[in-house]
């Protein structure tokens, strides 16, 4: 390793999950960089902290991310760490789905991990030290009612991770993902309360996870030491889906 791993990058900084693995990640005495899209405000996270550490990024567009990454690692040197987080829901049952419910779900999720994690990637290998973390969902495992959209797209992670472990296994870049539960966000705020019951009532642990769940993870699997654990996925899911 050339130098000390600082730099993070995050993507969906602005959402739930993402914003509560920035703060976990800055308490350690890593230097954020959050990605965010514009339909998010910059809330909460931005007041005392530079501008130039969140930055409005369209993931599903590959040209303004190659730039970001460029300015980013001109700026910083290097990426040791990126946390794919930015992901969508378009709940609907699959008689009803439409071919934009289907696509937008499918390029947010899945095919713009692409336009994100190639360019940080090639910078890891330059680097020869990489942690990269990509969330998925139990639902990604289990599958769900109304998320046929959904499912598919974080399944399709866990064959990114694996393959993008192998290729990064000699290079000194660790790839796993995590997979959270029913997490308390505006995600399962979304889902109609008479569901969100009967989800509850099949926990075991009875009751949605935090944020805080999923950010503790992520800090242990992108620590230096956690250099043994590559190509694997952590359920965080209070039970309900035990593989
Ligand atoms: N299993 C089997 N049948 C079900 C069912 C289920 N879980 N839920 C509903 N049905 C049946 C209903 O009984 C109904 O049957 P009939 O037509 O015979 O009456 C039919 O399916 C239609 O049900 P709804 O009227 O509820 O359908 P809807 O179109 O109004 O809503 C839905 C469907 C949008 C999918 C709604 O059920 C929903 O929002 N579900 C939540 C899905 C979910 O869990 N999303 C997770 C969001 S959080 C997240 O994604 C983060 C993460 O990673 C975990």
């Amino acid at each position: 390793m050339i130098n000390k791993p600082t730099i993070a990058l995050v993507t969906g900084a602005m959402g739930g999950i993402g914003l509560e693995i920035c703060k976990a990640l800055e308490s350690k005495g890593y230097t954020v960089i959050g990605l965010y899209h514009k339909n998010y405000k910059s809330q909460n996270w931005n007041s005392d902290r530079k501008l130039d550490r969140l930055i409005q990024c369209d993931i599903n567009d590959e040209s303004s991310c190659s730039k970001v990454i460029g300015e980013i690692v001109s700026f910083y040197g290097k990426i040791d760490i990126l946390v794919n987080v930015a992901g969508i829901t378009r709940d609907v049952t699959f008689k009803k789905m439409s071919s934009t419910d289907w696509g937008d779900v499918i390029q947010t999720n899945l095919i713009s991990l692409y336009n994100i994690t190639h360019p940080v990637f090639n910078n890891m290998i330059d680097n020869k030290y990489g942690r990269i973390v990509n969330i998925s969902s139990v639902n990604g495992h289990k599958g769900q009612f109304g998320q046929v959209n959904y499912s598919a797209s974080k399944s399709g992670i866990y064959g990114f991770t694996k393959s993008l472990a192998f290729e990064g296994a000699s290079k000194g870049i660790t790839v796993n993902s995590i997979s959270p539960g029913y997490i308390e966000t505006s995600m399962t705020d979304a889902v109609p309360d008479s569901v969100l019951d009967s989800i509850k009532s099949q926990i075991p642990l009875r009751k949605l996870g935090t944020p805080s769940d999923i950010a503790r993870t992520v800090l242990f699997l992108v620590d230096v030491d956690a250099s043994y654990i590559t190509g694997e996925d952590i359920n965080v899911n209070g039970g309900l889906f035990m593989i």
